[in-house]
């Protein structure tokens, strides 16, 4: 029986989990794979922490240089880009493996890492960058391998999920649910990653490059938050029949691919459209396979510190049948196969859109609203005009179109901000119909 040795930086929630996986896991996973995992050191700022949960001091790294020399693989989960960059390429530099759950850090910095992973002859692994314990890195990598990816969207932060379900079905304010969010260990050190949509974007950068093979590209992906979501607009979109979820969505059409994070309106008939709480699902469209749907725990500290230790299993593994580094190459496509594919800007992809605008009651503005989608030769799904309030005279109007191009939407609504009887600013939010 092998031993395999543990460094676990940052002991909070997700490290915690880490521990605790495997103090109640230990025996399982050395039935399954014959190797003696084992934690040997730990850093973190706070060494009481490491005292009440793993009751053992001598477990507390005198430092970083301590903890490294120790250990067979090293667990980066203190978060950031700052030390966390840091230690990982001291880690790396010290010839040891690394495993993170962080995104901001191969999102930003995985393109060095992964440079000074392959001098230093050592891997890095980051299942639970992705998703949190759903193993959609090993499903894109290996799973869906012999497929040619097509697009991959879903729901990649649980704290906005969160609090978007808490908003809808009881009812709480967004500051109380991401309070929630935040002492349930959801959301990130500065929650606005999550609001603003920055987590799912370090996600689905991770995600382009193993579904299409390309660099790295953080700066190429288009970011919006919830954080200007209107209460009124979920509860429009319900009674249309949708719901509004923050997706992360990679797409390949022709030469070019669509790399984004928005809230998006999804058919409550889709699976995707009914994930609530902090739970993640992620939809794949393979070229043969069609559609797959991988759903779970999307933050947490059990389920992350779960996928953390899958990567350490597989590493070990790799390593116990002889090979130097992990067997699979980072991202699943040889270095030299990498793709340079074009990221679209915003403004040329095309998508279905919900628009709403606000409007003094007056003869001929929904005529003058139907003649410019029709000027543009965009058909017109749905409208409905909704009275406010008895007695007044402002309407909201709603239209959703189920395709268009971007470019030709924001002319639409620049031309209807401009109409005398709009009054306020006209909402615009982007529906996916994903797979059928
Ligand atoms: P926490 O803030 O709970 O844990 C980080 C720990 O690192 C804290 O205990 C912190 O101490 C400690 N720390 C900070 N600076 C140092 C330092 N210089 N040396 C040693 N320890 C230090 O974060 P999480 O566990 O939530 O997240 C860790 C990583 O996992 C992040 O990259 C996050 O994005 C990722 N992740 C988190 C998930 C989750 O559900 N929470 C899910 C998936 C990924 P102190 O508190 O005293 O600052
Ligand atoms: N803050 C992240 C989320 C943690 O809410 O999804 C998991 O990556």
């Amino acid at each position: 029986m092998s031993k395999f040795k543990i460094g676990i930086l940052g002991f909070g929630t997700v490290g915690s989990g880490v521990f605790n996986v495997l103090r109640e896991n230990h025996d399982e996973i050395l039935a399954k794979t014959g190797i003696d995992f084992e934690i040997v050191s730990i850093l973190d700022l706070d060494h009481e922490k490491i005292i009440s949960v793993a009751g053992d001091e001598k477990l507390i790294a005198k430092d970083i240089d301590d903890l490294i020399n120790m250990s067979d693989v090293v667990l980066e989960l203190i978060g950031g880009t700052r030390i966390a960059f840091d230690f990982a390429k001291k880690a790396l530099n010290a010839k040891k493996h690394l495993v993170t759950a962080n995104k901001a850090l191969i999102a930003l910095h995985g393109t060095e890492l992964f440079n000074l992973a392959k001098e230093n002859n050592v891997s890095i692994l980051y299942e639970a960058s992705v998703a949190g314990g759903i193993p959609i890195i090993k499903a894109l990598r290996e799973g869906v391998v012999s497929n040619k990816v097509e697009w991959v969207a879903g729901i990649l932060n649980g704290t906005t999920n969160y609090i978007l379900s808490e908003m809808k079905n009881n009812g709480l304010s967004f500051q109380t649910a991401l309070s929630q969010a935040q002492s349930l260990g959801y959301a990130e050190a500065d929650p606005t990653f999550d609001i603003e949509g920055i987590d799912a974007a370090h996600k689905i950068t991770i995600i382009a490059s193993i579904a299409f093979g390309v660099s790295l590209n953080f700066n190429d992906v288009f970011v919006e938050g919830i954080s200007n979501l209107q209460l009124k607009d979920v509860a429009y979109a319900e009674e249309l029949g949708y719901r509004i979820k923050l997706i992360g969505l990679a797409k390949k059409v022709n030469q070019d691919i669509e790399v984004r994070v928005h809230p998006t309106l999804i058919s409550e008939t889709q699976l995707v459209a009914n994930v609530d709480g902090p739970m993640n699902a992620v939809l794949v469209m393979g070229n043969m396979l069609g559609p797959t749907l991988y759903y779970g725990a999307g933050a947490g500290s059990d389920p992350t510190a779960s996928a953390v230790l899958s990567d350490v299993i597989d590493l070990a593994r790799s390593i116990s049948n002889g090979n130097k580094v992990f067997h699979i190459p980072s991202f699943g496509y040889e270095d030299s196969n990498l793709s340079s594919l074009k990221f679209k800007k915003i403004n040329e992809i095309s998508s279905g859109y919900y628009i709403r605008a606000n409007f003094v009651d007056a003869a001929g503005v929904l005529a003058k609203i139907t003649s410019l989608f029709a000027d543009k030769n965009i058909s017109i799904d749905e409208m409905h005009q909704k009275m406010l309030k008895k007695n007044q005279t402002e309407n909201d109007v709603i239209i959703v179109v189920k395709n268009a191009q971007e470019k030709e939407i924001n002319s639409i609504i620049n031309d209807i901000q401009k109409m005398k009887s709009n009054v306020g600013n006209v909402v615009k939010i982007r529906l996916e119909e994903l797979a059928k």
